[in-house]
């Protein structure tokens, strides 16, 4: 599939992995708007790609409904539609279970599904007018594999996982692919997230710093986002519903889901005489 002409609607796209999902889809010939939180990433990003003329860039925030709304508007306007929407925008908190507050939940499930749930209203309804579209998601490892200390992350990201999924096969009789991205380690500012919580969320925060694991990459470890965002146009060229950048979480997919599988009662040998036996009484 040639991705070239299309266009793009990143959120979350001036840092980290969506500048890297921004970068590879330019290089593809897509006409990418970044939508971002934060004027300052939003500079850097028009900066470090060279003032690019196949880009613009939009102050939104995720949870401001209002906002997605504008902002579908202006593809609309713009570009005449969104082909790609790319639901990345995201935020780590995971206090310890004696500090968490309410706050800290509502703040990372109103960016992390909050804010896929109102790119999927606001822009969805453009791809089905056209019947044509894409919609990826970050999610995370965190929303495959269970880790410590960090359930209201992975509540966010198994949710857009579950969301998409489902999306998956309702909309692909409409011709609109989705997929999920479930990154692990990836240079970014993740670690910087608690300056991006809005200040109605702050009241009785408990967070704690990120002590590791998938959601907390030290700043200058991890994956190149860039490498991220080339596994991201492979996926929608073959519209993958799960894309899958690192390969060292194969082991512990596997034995995650063969303790899920163990679980399962094993399938029970149907005798053919008491199925019938069963339905004549049925009848
Ligand atoms: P990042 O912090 O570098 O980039 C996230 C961008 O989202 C920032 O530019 C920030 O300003 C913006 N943002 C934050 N809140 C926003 C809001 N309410 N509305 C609009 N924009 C907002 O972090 P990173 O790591 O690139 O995160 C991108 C996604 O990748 C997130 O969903 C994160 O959970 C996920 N992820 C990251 C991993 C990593 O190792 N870096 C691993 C697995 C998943």
């Amino acid at each position: 599939k040639d991705l070239s002409g299309r266009t793009a609607f990143i959120t979350g796209g001036a840092s980290g992995i969506g500048f890297g999902i921004a970068e590879a889809l330019l290089a593809r010939g897509v006409k990418v708007m970044i939508a971002d939180l934060r004027d300052d990433h939003l500079a850097e990003a028009r900066e470090r790609l060279g003032h690019h003329p196949d880009v613009l860039t939009l102050a939104v925030d995720v949870i401001d409904r209002d906002a997605m709304h504008d902002a579908a508007q202006r593809m609309l306007d713009l570009f005449g539609g969104c082909d790609i929407l790319v639901n990345n925008a995201g935020v780590g908190a995971n206090p310890s279970v004696d500090a968490v507050t309410y706050a800290d939940w509502e703040w990372v499930l109103s960016v992390n599904l909050w804010g896929p749930i109102n790119g999927v209203m606001e822009f969805l309804p453009l791809m089905l007018r056209r019947g044509e579209g894409h919609i990826v998601t970050t999610s995370s490892m965190a929303g495959l594999l269970p880790t410590a200390d960090n359930y209201i992350y992975a509540a966010s990201k198994y949710a857009v996982r579950g969301m998409s999924d489902s999306l998956r096969l309702s909309l692909a009789p409409r011709g609109i692919g989705v997929s999920v991205l479930y990154p692990g380690l990836t240079r970014s500012r993740i670690l910087e997230s608690e300056e991006n919580r809005h200040p109605r969320f702050r009241t009785g925060a408990g967070s704690t710093p990120p002590s590791g694991g998938p959601v907390a990459p030290p700043k200058d470890s991890g994956m190149d986002p860039r490498d991220v965002g080339e596994a991201v146009v492979e996926g929608i060229i073959h519209n993958r519903g799960y894309i899958i950048s690192h390969s060292e979480f194969h082991d512990e997919l596997s034995e995650h889901f063969e303790s899920i599988l163990a679980a399962s009662p094993a399938p029970q040998e149907i005798d053919p005489g008491r199925l019938m036996l069963e339905n004549a009484r049925r009848a």
